[in-house]
């Protein structure tokens, strides 16, 4: 999700301080490399030995008398985002008048990238004809505003003005490092693997996990697409995703076909059967009555009957081969896509189930290699290059 990315949390003088633990830790496990400056009011709330202990690196608080000539400025150039949480009403009124008199506030206004701000305070605090001034000032000037959310604050109050939870904030943080560049996109997505009726209780199916159609599906409802997802498999949830949970190839084709016509961009990362059993048993077969005979029959083919609709999404498809990715390469116009992908699913650690893949990407400019990756960092890749191919 945020591999390679660098992400600058600042943390400031708020109960929910302690929160900023576990922010920096979903982010450090999120692939990002996060260091911290902490306002000299939050070192009364967290240590600073706590934050140094999950990032890796001491946090910065000082825009003073550090061995740094300029620390607001280095620090502003390495990072991709900048995230504060919590906080407080005193930091959003610094930031919101330019006032740079600390490190924080001084970094945040020598970065031309994205800034995500979660509020945490007293309900009272945050209805303060002052703070309300200058939250508006702060959405005006293109912060990401997460939170607050109503529920229970220090001292046993409760009310509006708690910290957004840290999932929540990391989500922020992903969709303003994406620049939501598929809003206003409609993305059909098919996940997992179809299983065909044997009798009531058995399948013929296959070793898909869905989780290369899952990070598809998650990556483009993060950068703002809506996705309706197609999928034999566990779904994400997001609110920009809708799941459509099929079995069959049948299923799968007619829930396909409904949600493509219209839609910009059909995603194929489903492993659908080419063929089920004719004549399912209707009730179980039975040891005693022998080895049955399986007469298979033809399922429908959902890609072909995507790419006759006019006018047809962008077309991706997948292709999870055997022994290399060589016999993919006459599937991009064998079966009309756009964008074919490729993946040898007999290589260890990579392909069915695993968390990795490393693929063989056709297009009618030709092949790209991309090296085992998270398949997040495969699907993330794939929607720069579907953005690309369509801005042309
Ligand atoms: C116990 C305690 C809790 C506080 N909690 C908050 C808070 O949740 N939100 C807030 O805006 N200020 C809170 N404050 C006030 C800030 O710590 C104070 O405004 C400070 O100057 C903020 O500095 P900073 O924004 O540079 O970190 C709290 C103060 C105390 C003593």
């Amino acid at each position: 999700m945020l591999g390679g990315r660098s992400v600058l949390l600042g943390v400031t003088g708020g109960v929910a301080a302690f929160k900023a633990a576990y922010l920096a830790r979903r982010l450090v496990e999120s692939g990002a490399t996060v260091r911290v400056i902490m306002t000299r009011a939050s070192l009364e709330f967290i240590g600073p030995q706590t934050m140094a202990a999950i990032t890796g690196s001491p946090p910065y608080t000082e825009l003073f008398g550090t061995e740094t000539v300029s620390p607001h400025t280095e620090l502003a150039a390495w990072a991709d985002v900048i995230v504060v949480a919590p906080a407080t009403a005193a930091t959003m009124a610094r930031m919101a008048g330019g006032e740079s008199d600390d490190l924080l506030v001084a970094t945040i206004l020598a970065f031309t990238g994205p800034v995500v701000v979660a509020p945490a305070m007293h309900t009272e605090m945050w209805e303060h004809p002052a703070t309300r001034r200058n939250v508006t000032v702060l959405a005006a000037d293109g912060i990401h505003l997460v939170g607050p959310v109503p529920g229970p604050l220090a001292g046993g109050d409760e009310g509006m003005g708690r910290m957004a939870e840290p999932e929540a904030i990391l989500e922020a943080v992903i969709a303003a490092l994406h620049g939501g560049d598929l809003a206003g996109w409609s993305v059909v997505v098919s996940a997992g693997g179809t299983r065909e009726p044997v009798d009531p209780v058995r399948f013929l199916g296959n070793r898909s996990s869905g989780k290369m159609g899952n990070a598809i599906a998650l990556t483009a409802a993060r950068r703002g697409a809506a996705v309706t997802l197609v999928t034999t498999a566990p779904a994400p949830t997001h609110p920009r995703i809708s799941v459509v949970p099929v079995d069959t190839a049948a299923e799968m084709a007619a829930a396909v076909w409904e949600a493509a016509a219209g839609c910009d961009v059909a995603v194929f990362a489903a492993a659908v059967a080419d063929f089920r059993p004719a004549e399912p048993a209707p009730t179980k077969l039975r040891r005693a009555d022998g080895p049955p005979e399986i007469r298979l029959e033809s399922t429908p083919d959902i890609l072909a009957g995507v790419a006759a609709l006019q006018p047809r999404p962008f077309l991706v498809g997948f292709a999870a081969e055997t022994g290399g990715t060589a016999a993919a390469a006459g599937k991009l116009t064998a079966k009309g896509v756009d964008v074919l992908v490729a993946n040898d699913v007999t290589t260890p650690g990579i392909g069915f189930g695993a968390d990795s893949n490393a693929v063989t990407v056709f297009t009618a400019g030709g092949s790209e290699e991309w090296p085992r990756q998270s398949k997040d960092a495969i699907a993330n890749r794939l929607w720069d290059l579907v953005v690309r191919a369509r801005s042309h």
